[in-house]
C-alpha cells in the first residue's frame, strides 16, 4: 500500500480520522493517522487465546490492515481507563516505554493518548529486520531495570491478540536495535525487542 492508500485507508477506518496537527518531526510537521478503537467486546475467550499462543515463523509480507494495527498496539501499550494508565502495569507507573510500528509506508511512533500513529522516518525498513508484514520495536530506557518486564507484558498481550486474530508472531531479540540510530528514540532508549506480525504464510 502506497502512502496516499495508506492515508486514506486510515480516513476511512477511524471514526475521528485526522491528521494532527503540531507535532514536530525533523523541522516539519509528522504525519499523523488516527486509529480504529479495538473492539474490546470481540475476539476469542482469553483461555482460547492462551491456548493458541505460539511463535509461529512462517509470516507473511502483507501489511497488516489498520483495524487490526489498532488492536495489535492498543494490546501492547493503548491507555484502557480514564485515569490515562494502561493495558500493561509499569513499575511505579512510570510508563518509561515505546512502541514503534516498522511498515511498508515508513516507521510509526504509536501515540497512546491520541490512540494514533505518527511517522517517525520514511521509506520500507521491514528487510533490516527479517521482511515480515509488521515488526514491532519494543523500546525503553537502557538504564531502567523493569523495563524487560514492561516489554515483555507488551509482547505477551499481542501474542494473545495474534492469537485471537489469527496472526502469526515471532518475538526476536536478534537484529532488534537495527534503527536504534535512526529512531527518534529519547536519550538513553534503546529497542528491547522486536516482534514480528503477519499473516501466516
Ligand atoms: C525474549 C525472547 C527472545 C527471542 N528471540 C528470538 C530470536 O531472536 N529469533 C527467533 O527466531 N525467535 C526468538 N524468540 C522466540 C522463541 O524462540 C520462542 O518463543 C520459543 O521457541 C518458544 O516457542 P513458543 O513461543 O511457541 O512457545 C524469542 C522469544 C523471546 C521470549
Amino acid at each position: 500500500m502506497n502512502r496516499r492508500d495508506f492515508l486514506c485507508a486510515g480516513a476511512t477506518v477511524a471514526a475521528a480520522a485526522m491528521v494532527l496537527p503540531g507535532l514536530a518531526f525533523a523541522g516539519g510537521e509528522r504525519t499523523t493517522v488516527a486509529l480504529q478503537r479495538p473492539d474490546t467486546a470481540g475476539g476469542k475467550p482469553l483461555m482460547t487465546c492462551l491456548a493458541e499462543r505460539r511463535t509461529n515463523r512462517d509470516l507473511g509480507r502483507e501489511d497488516v490492515d489498520l483495524p487490526t494495527l489498532g488492536a495489535l498496539l492498543w494490546a501492547a501499550w493503548g491507555i484502557n481507563r480514564e485515569n490515562g494508565r494502561h493495558v500493561v502495569p509499569t513499575a511505579m507507573n512510570k510508563q518509561q516505554v515505546a512502541v514503534y510500528a516498522v511498515r511498508g509506508d515508513g516507521v510509526w511512533e504509536y501515540l497512546p493518548k491520541e490512540h494514533a500513529i505518527a511517522r517517525v522516518l520514511e521509506g520500507d525498513r521491514r528487510s533490516l529486520f527479517d521482511g515480515s508484514g509488521l515488526v514491532l520495536l519494543y523500546a525503553a530506557p537502557r538504564e531502567d531495570r523493569f523495563a524487560g518486564m514492561h516489554v515483555g507484558s507488551m509482547y505477551q498481550n499481542v501474542g494473545l491478540c495474534c492469537a485471537s486474530t489469527g496472526l502469526a508472531n515471532c518475538v526476536k531479540f536478534q537484529k532488534r536495535d537495527a534503527l536504534d540510530s535512526e529512531l527518534p528514540l529519547p536519550k538513553g532508549w534503546m529497542t528491547y525487542i522486536s516482534q514480528s506480525v503477519a499473516r501466516p504464510r
